[in-house]
Protein backbone atom coordinates (compact mmCIF):
# COMPACT_ATOMS: atom_id res chain seq x y z
CA UNK A 1 0.00 0.00 0.00
CA UNK A 2 1.46 3.24 -0.90
CA UNK A 3 0.63 6.24 2.07
CA UNK A 4 0.01 9.85 1.57
CA UNK A 5 2.72 12.70 1.72
CA UNK A 6 0.59 13.96 4.27
CA UNK A 7 -0.68 12.97 6.92
CA UNK A 8 -4.75 12.13 7.04
CA UNK A 9 -5.65 14.43 10.14
CA UNK A 10 -3.56 17.50 12.03
CA UNK A 11 -1.08 15.61 13.62
CA UNK A 12 -1.04 15.18 17.28
CA UNK A 13 2.40 16.47 18.27
CA UNK A 14 1.46 19.95 16.56
CA UNK A 15 -0.66 21.03 19.53
CA UNK A 16 2.33 20.86 21.39
CA UNK A 17 4.93 22.70 18.89
CA UNK A 18 3.12 24.24 16.18
CA UNK A 19 -0.05 25.35 17.87
CA UNK A 20 -0.49 29.50 17.46
CA UNK A 21 -3.14 29.59 20.37
CA UNK A 22 -0.25 28.66 22.65
CA UNK A 23 3.16 30.33 21.21
CA UNK A 24 4.19 30.73 24.72
CA UNK A 25 4.45 27.50 25.78
CA UNK A 26 5.50 26.17 22.41
CA UNK A 27 8.46 27.69 23.41
CA UNK A 28 8.42 26.00 26.49
CA UNK A 29 7.89 22.53 24.74
CA UNK A 30 10.47 23.29 21.84
CA UNK A 31 13.15 24.70 23.72
CA UNK A 32 14.82 21.69 25.36
CA UNK A 33 14.67 19.32 22.70
CA UNK A 34 17.68 22.13 21.13
CA UNK A 35 20.01 21.29 23.45
CA UNK A 36 21.16 18.23 21.96
CA UNK A 37 21.14 19.74 18.61
CA UNK A 38 17.73 19.26 17.13
CA UNK A 39 16.57 21.94 15.23
CA UNK A 40 13.05 24.11 16.09
CA UNK A 41 12.43 23.29 12.11
CA UNK A 42 12.47 19.64 12.50
CA UNK A 43 9.94 19.38 15.13
CA UNK A 44 7.88 22.42 13.51
CA UNK A 45 8.06 20.55 10.01
CA UNK A 46 4.96 18.69 10.74
CA UNK A 47 6.68 15.72 10.01
CA UNK A 48 5.30 13.00 12.29
CA UNK A 49 7.14 12.19 15.91
CA UNK A 50 7.64 8.63 16.49
CA UNK A 51 8.37 7.68 19.99
CA UNK A 52 10.87 4.60 20.31
CA UNK A 53 9.63 2.72 23.21
CA UNK A 54 13.01 1.35 24.40
CA UNK A 55 13.19 -1.99 26.52
CA UNK A 56 16.62 -2.50 26.11
CA UNK A 57 19.12 -1.42 29.09
CA UNK A 58 21.36 -4.06 30.81
CA UNK A 59 19.01 -4.21 33.37
CA UNK A 60 16.85 -6.31 30.65
CA UNK A 61 19.54 -8.38 28.89
CA UNK A 62 17.32 -9.90 26.72
CA UNK A 63 16.25 -6.82 24.75
CA UNK A 64 19.53 -4.92 25.67
CA UNK A 65 20.61 -4.94 21.64
CA UNK A 66 17.32 -3.21 20.84
CA UNK A 67 19.38 -0.39 22.48
CA UNK A 68 21.87 -0.66 18.83
CA UNK A 69 18.41 -1.82 17.01
CA UNK A 70 17.01 1.72 17.67
CA UNK A 71 19.71 3.24 15.38
CA UNK A 72 18.13 1.51 12.17
CA UNK A 73 14.92 2.40 13.66
CA UNK A 74 15.81 6.06 13.65
CA UNK A 75 16.94 5.52 10.00
CA UNK A 76 14.13 4.22 8.52
CA UNK A 77 12.06 6.87 10.66
CA UNK A 78 14.10 9.59 9.11
CA UNK A 79 14.14 8.16 5.43
CA UNK A 80 10.05 7.53 5.79
CA UNK A 81 9.62 11.49 6.69
CA UNK A 82 9.20 11.61 10.34
CA UNK A 83 11.19 12.18 13.41
CA UNK A 84 12.28 9.71 16.26
CA UNK A 85 12.30 10.01 20.14
CA UNK A 86 13.58 7.38 21.59
CA UNK A 87 12.89 7.17 25.72
CA UNK A 88 13.16 4.26 28.35
CA UNK A 89 10.16 1.77 29.41
CA UNK A 90 10.35 0.06 33.09
CA UNK A 91 12.86 -2.82 32.81
CA UNK A 92 11.19 -6.34 32.97
CA UNK A 93 13.71 -8.79 33.35
CA UNK A 94 11.77 -12.71 33.51
CA UNK A 95 14.40 -14.28 35.42
CA UNK A 96 16.04 -11.80 38.26
CA UNK A 97 13.24 -9.51 39.11
CA UNK A 98 11.78 -10.43 42.78
CA UNK A 99 9.40 -11.49 43.62
CA UNK A 100 8.49 -12.07 39.79
CA UNK A 101 8.28 -9.84 36.77
CA UNK A 102 4.75 -10.41 36.30
CA UNK A 103 3.97 -7.77 39.42
CA UNK A 104 5.79 -5.27 37.34
CA UNK A 105 3.91 -5.74 33.81
CA UNK A 106 0.98 -3.34 35.03
CA UNK A 107 3.94 -0.91 36.18
CA UNK A 108 5.16 -1.32 32.63
CA UNK A 109 2.37 -0.81 31.56
CA UNK A 110 1.14 2.60 33.32
CA UNK A 111 4.35 4.16 32.84
CA UNK A 112 3.94 3.75 29.12
CA UNK A 113 0.69 4.40 28.84
CA UNK A 114 1.17 8.39 30.68
CA UNK A 115 4.34 7.91 27.97
CA UNK A 116 2.23 8.17 25.09
CA UNK A 117 -0.39 9.80 26.05
CA UNK A 118 1.14 12.88 27.77
CA UNK A 119 4.01 13.46 25.39
CA UNK A 120 3.45 14.88 21.62
CA UNK A 121 3.85 11.41 19.78
CA UNK A 122 2.08 10.49 16.83
CA UNK A 123 3.02 6.77 16.74
CA UNK A 124 5.20 4.42 18.14
CA UNK A 125 7.57 1.45 17.82
CA UNK A 126 7.14 -0.92 20.74
CA UNK A 127 10.36 -3.21 21.36
CA UNK A 128 9.57 -6.22 22.44
CA UNK A 129 11.50 -9.10 23.59
CA UNK A 130 11.37 -10.62 27.19
CA UNK A 131 8.22 -12.41 28.24
CA UNK A 132 6.55 -9.48 29.80
CA UNK A 133 8.07 -6.90 27.87
CA UNK A 134 5.77 -7.71 24.89
CA UNK A 135 1.97 -8.09 26.49
CA UNK A 136 3.01 -4.39 28.57
CA UNK A 137 3.37 -2.56 25.29
CA UNK A 138 0.41 -4.11 23.28
CA UNK A 139 -1.05 -3.29 26.37
CA UNK A 140 -0.50 1.07 26.67
CA UNK A 141 -0.91 1.06 22.98
CA UNK A 142 -4.62 -0.48 22.48
CA UNK A 143 -5.37 1.83 25.60
CA UNK A 144 -3.86 4.65 24.12
CA UNK A 145 -4.44 3.90 20.59
CA UNK A 146 -1.74 5.94 19.03
CA UNK A 147 -0.52 4.02 15.50
CA UNK A 148 1.71 1.56 17.02
CA UNK A 149 4.09 -1.40 15.31
CA UNK A 150 6.25 -3.95 17.38
CA UNK A 151 9.44 -4.64 17.01
CA UNK A 152 10.78 -8.27 18.18
CA UNK A 153 14.11 -8.14 19.22
CA UNK A 154 14.41 -11.96 18.18
CA UNK A 155 15.41 -14.99 20.19
CA UNK A 156 19.54 -15.68 20.99
CA UNK A 157 21.55 -18.22 18.60
CA UNK A 158 20.85 -22.63 19.27
CA UNK A 159 22.58 -23.08 21.98
CA UNK A 160 24.83 -26.42 22.12
CA UNK A 161 26.62 -28.43 24.70
CA UNK A 162 28.53 -31.23 24.30
CA UNK A 163 27.31 -31.29 20.77
CA UNK A 164 23.52 -31.35 21.74
CA UNK A 165 20.85 -28.28 22.11
CA UNK A 166 20.27 -27.36 24.82
CA UNK A 167 17.39 -24.10 24.80
CA UNK A 168 17.17 -21.46 27.58
CA UNK A 169 15.48 -22.18 30.67
CA UNK A 170 14.12 -25.83 29.23
CA UNK A 171 17.79 -27.03 29.73
CA UNK A 172 17.37 -25.61 33.59
CA UNK A 173 14.33 -27.82 34.01
CA UNK A 174 15.97 -30.81 32.55
CA UNK A 175 18.92 -30.15 34.55
CA UNK A 176 17.79 -29.85 37.76
CA UNK A 177 15.83 -33.21 37.37
CA UNK A 178 19.31 -34.93 36.50
CA UNK A 179 20.97 -33.22 39.25
CA UNK A 180 18.25 -34.48 41.53
CA UNK A 181 18.68 -38.12 40.04
CA UNK A 182 23.04 -37.85 40.87
CA UNK A 183 23.82 -37.41 36.99
CA UNK A 184 25.35 -34.22 36.92
CA UNK A 185 27.91 -31.99 39.35
CA UNK A 186 26.55 -28.13 40.23
CA UNK A 187 29.28 -27.18 37.96
CA UNK A 188 27.81 -29.00 34.69
CA UNK A 189 24.79 -27.60 35.81
CA UNK A 190 26.24 -23.90 35.63
CA UNK A 191 28.60 -24.81 32.14
CA UNK A 192 25.25 -26.50 30.31
CA UNK A 193 22.84 -23.14 31.58
CA UNK A 194 25.57 -20.63 30.30
CA UNK A 195 26.31 -22.35 27.21
CA UNK A 196 21.98 -22.45 26.24
CA UNK A 197 22.44 -18.30 25.97
CA UNK A 198 24.91 -18.25 23.66
CA UNK A 199 24.58 -14.88 22.47
CA UNK A 200 22.32 -11.50 22.48
CA UNK A 201 18.43 -11.78 22.48
CA UNK A 202 15.38 -13.73 24.22
CA UNK A 203 14.93 -17.24 24.98
CA UNK A 204 15.52 -19.13 22.01
CA UNK A 205 13.30 -21.60 22.93
CA UNK A 206 9.06 -21.58 22.67
CA UNK A 207 9.43 -19.93 26.05
CA UNK A 208 7.16 -16.85 27.11
CA UNK A 209 9.52 -14.66 25.31
CA UNK A 210 9.36 -16.56 21.87
CA UNK A 211 5.44 -16.98 22.30
CA UNK A 212 4.44 -13.67 22.80
CA UNK A 213 6.77 -11.97 20.07
CA UNK A 214 4.48 -15.06 18.05
CA UNK A 215 1.47 -13.58 19.35
CA UNK A 216 2.42 -10.02 18.61
CA UNK A 217 2.82 -11.04 14.64
CA UNK A 218 -0.32 -13.19 14.98
CA UNK A 219 -2.39 -10.26 15.98
CA UNK A 220 -0.92 -8.58 13.28
CA UNK A 221 0.85 -5.73 15.22
CA UNK A 222 4.52 -6.72 13.56
CA UNK A 223 5.81 -6.84 10.30
CA UNK A 224 5.31 -10.38 8.64
CA UNK A 225 8.13 -12.95 10.12
CA UNK A 226 9.69 -10.52 12.59
CA UNK A 227 9.42 -12.91 15.49
CA UNK A 228 11.29 -15.77 15.01
CA UNK A 229 14.64 -13.35 13.23
CA UNK A 230 17.23 -14.45 15.66
CA UNK A 231 18.86 -11.01 16.86
CA UNK A 232 22.00 -11.17 15.81
CA UNK A 233 21.33 -11.36 12.45
CA UNK A 234 21.24 -9.33 9.70
CA UNK A 235 17.80 -9.21 8.83
CA UNK A 236 17.32 -8.30 12.57
CA UNK A 237 18.92 -5.16 11.51
CA UNK A 238 17.04 -4.90 8.61
CA UNK A 239 13.61 -5.51 9.41
CA UNK A 240 14.26 -2.87 12.83
CA UNK A 241 14.76 -0.06 9.64
CA UNK A 242 11.56 -1.10 7.84
CA UNK A 243 9.52 -1.06 10.72
CA UNK A 244 10.51 2.07 11.66
CA UNK A 245 9.93 3.00 7.91
CA UNK A 246 6.39 1.93 8.27
CA UNK A 247 5.73 3.17 11.66
CA UNK A 248 5.67 6.71 9.78
CA UNK A 249 3.08 5.32 7.17
CA UNK A 250 0.99 3.78 9.66
CA UNK A 251 0.55 7.78 10.98
CA UNK A 252 -0.04 9.02 7.25
CA UNK A 253 -2.68 6.67 6.95
CA UNK A 254 -3.93 6.95 9.84
CA UNK A 255 -3.95 2.95 11.13
CA UNK A 256 -4.04 2.37 14.54
CA UNK A 257 -4.00 -0.50 17.40
CA UNK A 258 -7.85 -0.79 17.17
CA UNK A 259 -8.19 -1.01 13.56
CA UNK A 260 -5.68 -4.19 14.20
CA UNK A 261 -7.09 -5.63 17.40
CA UNK A 262 -10.15 -7.64 16.37
CA UNK A 263 -11.54 -10.39 18.07
CA UNK A 264 -10.84 -12.19 15.26
CA UNK A 265 -7.04 -11.62 15.52
CA UNK A 266 -7.03 -12.83 18.98
CA UNK A 267 -9.00 -16.15 17.88
CA UNK A 268 -5.92 -16.30 15.51
CA UNK A 269 -3.32 -15.51 18.08
CA UNK A 270 -5.10 -18.44 20.37
CA UNK A 271 -4.61 -20.74 17.45
CA UNK A 272 -1.26 -19.94 16.20
CA UNK A 273 -0.28 -20.28 20.65
CA UNK A 274 -1.63 -24.14 20.07
CA UNK A 275 0.20 -24.62 16.72
CA UNK A 276 3.59 -23.29 17.98
CA UNK A 277 3.40 -25.00 21.24
CA UNK A 278 3.31 -21.72 22.77
CA UNK A 279 3.36 -21.16 26.88
CA UNK A 280 0.44 -20.86 29.26
CA UNK A 281 1.53 -17.78 30.40
CA UNK A 282 -0.20 -16.80 26.85
CA UNK A 283 -3.23 -16.96 28.47
CA UNK A 284 -3.49 -14.61 30.83
CA UNK A 285 -1.25 -11.93 28.26
CA UNK A 286 -4.12 -12.11 25.87
CA UNK A 287 -6.68 -11.34 28.04
CA UNK A 288 -4.97 -8.64 29.42
CA UNK A 289 -4.12 -7.56 26.12
CA UNK A 290 -7.79 -8.24 24.82
CA UNK A 291 -8.97 -6.25 27.61
CA UNK A 292 -7.49 -2.91 27.09
CA UNK A 293 -8.16 -3.10 23.28
CA UNK A 294 -12.23 -3.61 23.96
CA UNK A 295 -12.26 -6.85 22.84
CA UNK A 296 -14.38 -9.81 24.42
CA UNK A 297 -12.54 -12.83 25.27
CA UNK A 298 -13.43 -15.16 27.79
CA UNK A 299 -11.79 -18.41 29.17
CA UNK A 300 -13.41 -21.09 27.33
CA UNK A 301 -12.31 -19.16 23.98
CA UNK A 302 -8.89 -21.22 24.73
CA UNK A 303 -10.69 -24.55 24.82
CA UNK A 304 -13.41 -23.51 21.55
CA UNK A 305 -10.63 -22.49 19.44
CA UNK A 306 -7.18 -23.39 20.65
CA UNK A 307 -7.62 -26.91 21.34
CA UNK A 308 -8.46 -28.51 18.49
CA UNK A 309 -5.49 -27.05 16.97
CA UNK A 310 -2.57 -29.72 16.28
CA UNK A 311 1.33 -29.05 17.31
CA UNK A 312 2.83 -27.58 14.43
CA UNK A 313 6.47 -26.35 15.48
CA UNK A 314 8.98 -29.11 16.47
CA UNK A 315 10.16 -26.92 18.67
CA UNK A 316 11.14 -27.37 22.49
CA UNK A 317 10.04 -27.80 24.88
CA UNK A 318 7.29 -30.08 23.23
CA UNK A 319 9.82 -30.72 20.13
CA UNK A 320 13.37 -31.06 19.55
CA UNK A 321 14.89 -27.32 17.78
CA UNK A 322 15.45 -24.30 18.80
CA UNK A 323 14.15 -20.76 17.14
CA UNK A 324 17.73 -20.55 14.91
CA UNK A 325 15.96 -23.77 13.20
CA UNK A 326 12.84 -22.51 13.62
CA UNK A 327 13.62 -19.21 11.53
CA UNK A 328 15.28 -20.68 8.68
CA UNK A 329 12.29 -22.99 8.24
CA UNK A 330 9.91 -20.54 7.91
CA UNK A 331 8.80 -19.08 11.64
CA UNK A 332 5.58 -17.69 12.95
CA UNK A 333 4.38 -17.19 9.19
CA UNK A 334 4.85 -20.64 7.89
CA UNK A 335 2.79 -21.59 10.66
CA UNK A 336 0.27 -19.27 9.73
CA UNK A 337 0.13 -20.47 6.18
CA UNK A 338 -0.77 -24.10 7.55
CA UNK A 339 -3.28 -22.92 9.59
CA UNK A 340 -4.40 -20.64 6.53
CA UNK A 341 -4.85 -23.80 4.01
CA UNK A 342 -6.16 -25.99 6.70
CA UNK A 343 -9.22 -23.27 7.17
CA UNK A 344 -8.29 -22.14 10.94
CA UNK A 345 -7.05 -18.47 10.63
CA UNK A 346 -9.16 -15.68 9.91
CA UNK A 347 -7.11 -14.02 6.33
CA UNK A 348 -8.97 -11.06 5.89
CA UNK A 349 -7.83 -9.71 9.47
CA UNK A 350 -5.81 -5.94 8.80
CA UNK A 351 -2.18 -5.92 10.03
CA UNK A 352 0.24 -3.13 10.24
CA UNK A 353 1.76 -3.77 7.23
CA UNK A 354 -1.16 -2.06 5.33
CA UNK A 355 -1.79 -5.39 3.86
CA UNK A 356 -4.79 -8.11 5.22
CA UNK A 357 -2.85 -11.45 6.74
CA UNK A 358 -3.87 -13.64 4.04
CA UNK A 359 -1.97 -10.93 1.55
CA UNK A 360 0.96 -11.20 4.06
CA UNK A 361 0.78 -15.00 4.11
CA UNK A 362 1.35 -15.78 -0.17
CA UNK A 363 4.26 -17.67 -0.34
CA UNK A 364 5.67 -18.34 3.03
CA UNK A 365 4.96 -22.31 3.08
CA UNK A 366 7.38 -23.93 5.38
CA UNK A 367 11.22 -25.05 3.47
CA UNK A 368 11.56 -27.44 6.26
CA UNK A 369 9.14 -29.90 7.48
CA UNK A 370 11.40 -31.77 10.17
CA UNK A 371 10.64 -28.60 11.96
CA UNK A 372 7.46 -26.98 10.60
CA UNK A 373 5.16 -29.73 10.12
CA UNK A 374 2.14 -29.61 7.83
CA UNK A 375 -0.80 -29.43 8.99
CA UNK A 376 -2.37 -32.82 8.21
CA UNK A 377 0.44 -34.62 10.00
CA UNK A 378 1.77 -32.86 12.86
CA UNK A 379 3.57 -33.44 15.90
CA UNK A 380 0.45 -33.99 18.02
CA UNK A 381 -3.14 -33.61 17.59
CA UNK A 382 -5.40 -31.38 19.95
CA UNK A 383 -2.54 -29.31 21.17
CA UNK A 384 -4.62 -26.56 22.90
CA UNK A 385 -5.42 -25.60 26.14
CA UNK A 386 -7.72 -27.58 28.22
CA UNK A 387 -10.27 -25.25 30.48
CA UNK A 388 -11.18 -26.85 33.75
CA UNK A 389 -13.35 -25.71 36.32
CA UNK A 390 -14.76 -28.02 39.79
CA UNK A 391 -14.59 -27.01 43.69
CA UNK A 392 -10.89 -26.01 43.49
CA UNK A 393 -11.22 -23.42 41.36
CA UNK A 394 -13.59 -21.21 38.40
CA UNK A 395 -10.99 -21.95 35.86
CA UNK A 396 -7.66 -22.96 35.39
CA UNK A 397 -5.87 -24.24 32.32
CA UNK A 398 -4.21 -27.24 31.30
CA UNK A 399 -1.55 -28.10 28.58
CA UNK A 400 -2.81 -31.79 27.47
CA UNK A 401 0.40 -31.97 25.22
CA UNK A 402 2.27 -32.43 28.56
CA UNK A 403 0.59 -35.57 29.96
CA UNK A 404 2.88 -38.70 29.24
CA UNK A 405 1.67 -42.25 29.03
CA UNK A 406 3.48 -42.92 32.11
CA UNK A 407 1.31 -40.20 33.84
CA UNK A 408 -1.67 -41.46 32.82
CA UNK A 409 -1.41 -45.15 33.53
CA UNK A 410 -0.35 -44.21 37.35
CA UNK A 411 -3.36 -41.88 37.69
CA UNK A 412 -5.97 -43.55 35.51
CA UNK A 413 -8.72 -43.71 38.06
CA UNK A 414 -11.70 -45.96 36.36
CA UNK A 415 -10.43 -48.86 33.27
CA UNK A 416 -11.91 -47.70 30.21
CA UNK A 417 -12.39 -44.11 31.22
CA UNK A 418 -8.75 -43.09 29.92
CA UNK A 419 -9.15 -39.10 31.00
CA UNK A 420 -10.13 -39.51 34.94
CA UNK A 421 -7.65 -39.32 36.53
CA UNK A 422 -7.31 -39.65 40.74
CA UNK A 423 -4.18 -39.00 43.13
CA UNK A 424 -3.84 -37.88 46.62
CA UNK A 425 -3.09 -34.04 47.43
CA UNK A 426 0.30 -32.30 48.89
CA UNK A 427 -0.43 -29.05 50.02
CA UNK A 428 2.19 -26.47 49.99
CA UNK A 429 2.16 -22.57 51.18
CA UNK A 430 4.23 -20.88 48.55
CA UNK A 431 7.35 -22.44 46.81
CA UNK A 432 9.47 -21.76 50.26
CA UNK A 433 7.65 -24.02 51.60
CA UNK A 434 7.79 -26.22 48.80
CA UNK A 435 11.43 -26.30 48.85
CA UNK A 436 11.49 -26.30 52.57
CA UNK A 437 9.45 -29.88 52.70
CA UNK A 438 9.69 -31.70 49.33
CA UNK A 439 12.64 -34.03 50.57
CA UNK A 440 11.01 -34.33 54.18
CA UNK A 441 11.30 -38.54 54.17
CA UNK A 442 7.89 -37.92 56.58
CA UNK A 443 6.56 -36.61 53.70
CA UNK A 444 4.59 -39.83 52.20
CA UNK A 445 4.82 -38.41 48.45
CA UNK A 446 4.48 -41.44 46.14
CA UNK A 447 4.20 -41.65 42.33
CA UNK A 448 0.11 -41.40 42.85
CA UNK A 449 0.62 -38.16 44.25
CA UNK A 450 -0.59 -34.56 43.43
CA UNK A 451 1.66 -31.90 44.36
CA UNK A 452 -0.29 -28.57 45.07
CA UNK A 453 0.75 -25.15 45.53
CA UNK A 454 -1.33 -22.12 46.75
CA UNK A 455 -0.30 -18.34 47.36
CA UNK A 456 1.36 -17.92 44.40
CA UNK A 457 -1.35 -16.15 42.36
CA UNK A 458 -1.60 -12.32 41.92
CA UNK A 459 -3.14 -11.22 45.20
CA UNK A 460 -1.05 -14.18 47.03
CA UNK A 461 2.32 -13.72 45.56
CA UNK A 462 2.31 -11.01 44.67
CA UNK A 463 1.89 -10.81 40.88
CA UNK A 464 1.47 -14.89 40.37
CA UNK A 465 4.67 -16.78 40.42
CA UNK A 466 5.90 -19.04 38.48
CA UNK A 467 6.40 -21.93 40.28
CA UNK A 468 3.81 -24.62 39.88
CA UNK A 469 5.38 -26.89 37.27
CA UNK A 470 7.29 -28.30 40.76
CA UNK A 471 9.73 -31.43 40.65
CA UNK A 472 8.92 -34.64 42.76
CA UNK A 473 10.96 -35.53 45.69
CA UNK A 474 14.61 -36.46 45.06
CA UNK A 475 14.23 -39.82 45.94
CA UNK A 476 11.36 -40.95 43.34
CA UNK A 477 13.43 -38.77 40.50
CA UNK A 478 16.29 -41.27 41.21
CA UNK A 479 13.66 -44.46 41.15
CA UNK A 480 12.54 -43.09 37.89
CA UNK A 481 9.42 -40.94 38.38
CA UNK A 482 10.75 -37.60 36.69
CA UNK A 483 7.29 -35.70 37.16
CA UNK A 484 3.86 -35.97 39.23
CA UNK A 485 0.75 -34.31 38.43
CA UNK A 486 0.65 -30.60 39.98
CA UNK A 487 -1.97 -28.13 40.58
CA UNK A 488 -2.02 -24.71 41.42
CA UNK A 489 -2.85 -21.10 41.64
CA UNK A 490 0.36 -19.50 40.17
CA UNK A 491 1.72 -19.86 36.66
CA UNK A 492 4.82 -21.89 35.11
CA UNK A 493 7.39 -21.46 33.15
CA UNK A 494 6.84 -21.36 29.91
CA UNK A 495 9.97 -22.76 29.03
CA UNK A 496 8.45 -26.18 31.52
CA UNK A 497 7.25 -29.27 30.34
CA UNK A 498 5.08 -30.86 33.37
CA UNK A 499 1.53 -31.81 33.33
CA UNK A 500 -0.06 -28.89 35.14
CA UNK A 501 -3.44 -27.48 35.97
CA UNK A 502 -1.86 -23.92 36.48
CA UNK A 503 -3.34 -20.51 36.70
CA UNK A 504 -6.31 -21.28 38.86
CA UNK A 505 -8.76 -18.81 39.29
CA UNK A 506 -9.64 -17.50 41.95
CA UNK A 507 -6.85 -18.19 43.60
CA UNK A 508 -6.31 -19.12 46.83
CA UNK A 509 -5.75 -15.76 48.21
CA UNK A 510 -8.97 -14.39 46.82
CA UNK A 511 -10.76 -16.99 48.73
CA UNK A 512 -10.65 -19.46 45.77
CA UNK A 513 -11.05 -23.46 46.31
CA UNK A 514 -7.53 -24.28 46.96
CA UNK A 515 -7.41 -22.27 49.83
CA UNK A 516 -9.54 -25.50 51.51
CA UNK A 517 -7.60 -28.06 50.30
CA UNK A 518 -5.47 -30.42 52.95
CA UNK A 519 -2.66 -32.68 52.63
CA UNK A 520 -3.99 -36.59 52.10
CA UNK A 521 -7.50 -35.66 50.40
CA UNK A 522 -8.33 -36.91 47.35
CA UNK A 523 -8.45 -35.10 43.91
CA UNK A 524 -10.14 -36.13 40.81
CA UNK A 525 -9.52 -35.18 37.63
CA UNK A 526 -12.02 -35.80 34.30
CA UNK A 527 -10.32 -34.04 31.54
CA UNK A 528 -13.48 -35.66 29.37
CA UNK A 529 -15.72 -33.51 30.98
CA UNK A 530 -13.28 -30.17 32.20
CA UNK A 531 -13.70 -30.86 35.80
CA UNK A 532 -11.16 -30.73 38.82
CA UNK A 533 -12.87 -31.39 41.95
CA UNK A 534 -11.21 -32.35 45.82
CA UNK A 535 -13.60 -35.62 46.84
CA UNK A 536 -14.43 -33.15 50.19
CA UNK A 537 -18.26 -32.87 51.27
CA UNK A 538 -19.56 -29.44 51.58
CA UNK A 539 -19.98 -29.74 55.23
CA UNK A 540 -16.54 -30.50 56.03
CA UNK A 541 -15.22 -27.77 53.27
CA UNK A 542 -17.16 -25.36 55.40
CA UNK A 543 -16.09 -26.09 58.83
CA UNK A 544 -12.52 -25.82 56.57
CA UNK A 545 -13.28 -22.24 55.51
CA UNK A 546 -14.25 -20.94 58.88
CA UNK A 547 -10.82 -21.16 60.03
CA UNK A 548 -10.57 -18.45 57.37
CA UNK A 549 -7.81 -18.23 54.28
CA UNK A 550 -4.00 -19.25 54.60
CA UNK A 551 -1.65 -16.53 55.36
CA UNK A 552 0.12 -14.68 53.08
CA UNK A 553 3.14 -12.29 53.05
CA UNK A 554 2.62 -8.77 53.72
CA UNK A 555 2.93 -6.11 50.72
CA UNK A 556 7.07 -5.27 51.03
CA UNK A 557 6.62 -2.04 48.41
CA UNK A 558 4.47 0.47 47.98
CA UNK A 559 3.71 -0.84 44.63
CA UNK A 560 2.96 -4.41 46.18
CA UNK A 561 0.39 -2.73 48.08
CA UNK A 562 -1.14 -0.56 45.04
CA UNK A 563 -0.90 -3.87 42.34
CA UNK A 564 -2.98 -6.07 45.59
CA UNK A 565 -5.69 -3.46 45.63
CA UNK A 566 -6.08 -3.15 42.01
CA UNK A 567 -5.15 -6.58 40.33
CA UNK A 568 -8.04 -8.64 38.81
CA UNK A 569 -7.29 -12.68 38.48
CA UNK A 570 -5.28 -14.49 36.03
CA UNK A 571 -8.07 -15.72 33.92
CA UNK A 572 -9.20 -11.70 33.60
CA UNK A 573 -5.57 -10.72 32.84
CA UNK A 574 -4.83 -10.36 36.35
CA UNK A 575 -5.00 -6.44 34.70
CA UNK A 576 -5.65 -3.33 36.97
CA UNK A 577 -9.40 -3.39 37.37
CA UNK A 578 -11.16 -0.58 35.70
CA UNK A 579 -8.04 0.25 33.70
CA UNK A 580 -10.10 -0.95 30.94
CA UNK A 581 -12.31 2.27 31.08
CA UNK A 582 -9.81 4.04 29.36
CA UNK A 583 -9.45 3.40 25.57
CA UNK A 584 -8.34 5.07 22.95
CA UNK A 585 -7.04 7.97 24.84
CA UNK A 586 -5.31 9.65 22.36
CA UNK A 587 -8.12 10.81 20.50
CA UNK A 588 -8.31 13.51 23.22
CA UNK A 589 -5.67 15.50 23.93
CA UNK A 590 -3.99 16.27 27.63
CA UNK A 591 -4.41 19.30 28.84
CA UNK A 592 -1.49 21.92 28.48
FE1 LIG B 1 14.18 -12.92 29.14
FE2 LIG B 1 13.59 -15.62 28.75
S1 LIG B 1 14.46 -14.60 30.48
S2 LIG B 1 13.39 -13.95 27.44
MG1 LIG C 1 9.03 -17.04 32.60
Amino acid sequence: MTSPDTPIRRLRSQDWFDNPDHADLTALYLERFMNYGTTPEELRSGKPIIGIAQSGSDLTPCNRHHLDLAKRVRDGIRDAGGIPIEFPTHPLFENCKRPTAALDRNLAYLGLVELLFGYPFDGVVLTTGCDKTTPSAIMAAATVDLPAIVLSGGPMLDGWHEGKLVGSGTVIWQSRRRLAAGEISRDEFLETALDSAPSIGHCNTMGTASTMNAIAEALGMSLTGCAAIPAPYRARGQIAYRTGQRAVELVMQDIRPSDILTRAAFLNAIRVNSAIGGSTNAQPHLMAMARHAGVELTSDDWQAYGYDIPLLANVQPSGAYLGERFHRAGGVPAIMWELLQAGHLDGSCPTVTGQTMDENLKGRESTDREVIKPFAQPMMERAGFLVLSGNLFDVAIMKTSAISDDFRARYLSEPGRENTFEGTAFVFEGSEDYHARINDPALDIDASSILVIRGAGPLGWPGSAEVTNMQPPDRLIQAGIRSLPTIGDGRQSGTADSPSILNAAPESAAGGGLAWLRTGDRIRIDLNEGQCNMLVDEAEIAKRKAAGLPETRPSATPWQRLYRETATQLDEGATIRGADDFQRISRTLPRH
